[in-house]
């Protein structure tokens, strides 16, 4: 008789397989970075592994130009991102759409524009987003992604491919994303050293990513990334830099003001463009709460969670055409002195020259290697103290399952939004 209804009931049971949860989930995360907007679908199972859609572990789809562009008329750059949305619901079951988080991070472009157009150009959104989508949309969700949200969420995207999340804080991987308008440095801290942070500081926060919460260290250096530092560089210069390759004249634009750029009646130096790096970093400043990277900035403390580095973004692309990794190699280790090394062949190339010795250079960076060179090794062995011979990984893709898949941070936004 107990047997039997013990029996009946597990019986009962299985007719109602995971009775009041979803077998699946879902987030849609809009990227509107400078020069387009991109929506990515990210599909999990229970246990927030990756699920195909379709062939790919995401659904991706990208417009030109960014949300940026229409500067003059809001709903218009709303209205670009309506092909985007409509394509990101389609792949999502009807059942589940009303629970799918809808999440908008704009990034450098929105940041720069004068008085409130990033704001209109946002509302806009909301007001799209409100009236015409069947998706969990919260008006927070729509909004400027500052640089310490951007560096977080690049931290849990790596870390989930990796298979990192989950475990102690010491397990996890320390992530440096060197964008073009800012560097973002991101690193799990341990409980003692989370509690002894400058009481100031902003940089510690407690995320929680895949139902452990950890100390998360990250700090965006703004006017630091690739692209920025080239500006800052030409202009603690002014004409006769000693970072321009050899034989060219010409100017750099960024963020509409144009610098001059061409090398110094003396040539191209490695020594003298090192000492601009040093300066445009200032590594004098001093430190009120050590230790310090750079600028003053308390950098975290290190720890067994910055053990480990990856380097991503412009890390990477100069990295591939400077010939440090291979064409095509998606994550590959190396030490920071390989930097130095490459920079000082690149030095003494000259305009004519420098593709052949650098087969994958592109052409608009052929003024700049000597230079992105440079900054990068003094940025990670002088600004973030890492030993210019101990190995870190420079990184692209990650391998997840049978596939690879883009370290970018909207999958880390899409963990924490379903955590
Ligand atoms: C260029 O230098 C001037 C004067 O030193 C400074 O005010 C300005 O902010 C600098 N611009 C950049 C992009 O570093
Ligand atoms: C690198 O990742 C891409 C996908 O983004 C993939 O197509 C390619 O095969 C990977 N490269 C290697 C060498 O595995």
């Amino acid at each position: 008789m107990w047997m039997g209804s013990v029996s009946k009931l597990l019986l009962l049971l299985s007719l109602f397989p995971n009775e009041g949860e979803q077998p699946e989930k879902y987030a849609v995360v809009f990227d509107a970075g400078s020069t387009g907007s991109r929506v990515h679908v990210f599909k999990f199972d229970q246990d927030m592994s990756l699920l195909r859609i379709g062939q790919d572990y995401e659904l991706y789809v990208a417009i030109k130009p960014g949300l940026s562009s229409y500067e003059k008329e809001p709903e218009a750059g709303a209205n670009s991102l309506r092909p985007l949305l409509e394509q990101a619901e389609e792949v999502i079951p009807q059942q589940l759409r009303a629970t799918t988080p809808l999440r908008l991070g704009a990034t450098a472009g929105l940041r720069l524009l004068p008085g409130t157009a990033a704001q209109d150009i946002l509302d806009a959104v909301k007001e799209l987003f409100k009236s015409e989508s069947s998706l969990n949309y919260k008006p927070e969700w729509v909004s400027v992604l500052d640089g310490t949200d951007e560096g977080a969420y690049m931290w849990v995207a790596i870390n989930y491919l990796d298979g990192k999340l989950g475990k102690k804080y010491s397990k996890t991987v320390a992530v440096v994303d060197l964008g073009g308008g800012s560097v973002q440095m991101a690193y799990a801290l341990s409980d003692k050293a989370a509690a002894n942070a400058p009481p100031q500081s902003n940089d510690v926060a407690t995320r929680l990513a895949l139902g452990t919460n950890y100390n998360l260290y990250s700090h965006s250096y703004l006017n630091y990334g690739l692209l920025a530092a080239r500006a800052q560089n030409l202009n603690l210069s002014g004409a006769g830099n000693p970072c321009i390759t050899n034989g060219y004249q010409g100017t750099y634009s960024y963020n509409g003001v144009d610098y001059k750029a061409s090398p110094p009646r003396s040539g191209t130096s490695l020594l003298g463009c090192v000492a601009q790096a040093r300066k445009l970093l200032k590594v004098d400043t001093p430190c009120p709460n050590k230790p310090c990277s750079f600028g003053g900035v308390w950098n975290g403390g290190g720890g067994d969670g910055f053990d480990n580095l990856y380097a991503a973004s412009y890390f990477y692309d100069t990295a591939i055409e400077a010939g440090i990794v291979e064409p095509n190699a998606n994550i590959t280790q190396v030490r920071p002195y390989v930097y130095l090394k490459a920079a000082k062949k690149a030095c003494s190339a000259n305009v004519d020259n420098i593709k052949t010795k650098f087969p994958q250079l592109e052409d608009y960076d052929v003024p700049y290697l000597c230079m992105d060179l440079v900054y990068e090794y003094i940025l990670l062995v002088e600004g973030f103290g890492i030993n210019l011979i101990k190995k870190i990984t420079v990184v692209k893709n990650l391998e997840y399952k049978d596939s690879w898949i883009g370290a970018a941070w909207p999958l880390g936004c899409a963990v924490e939004l379903l955590s």
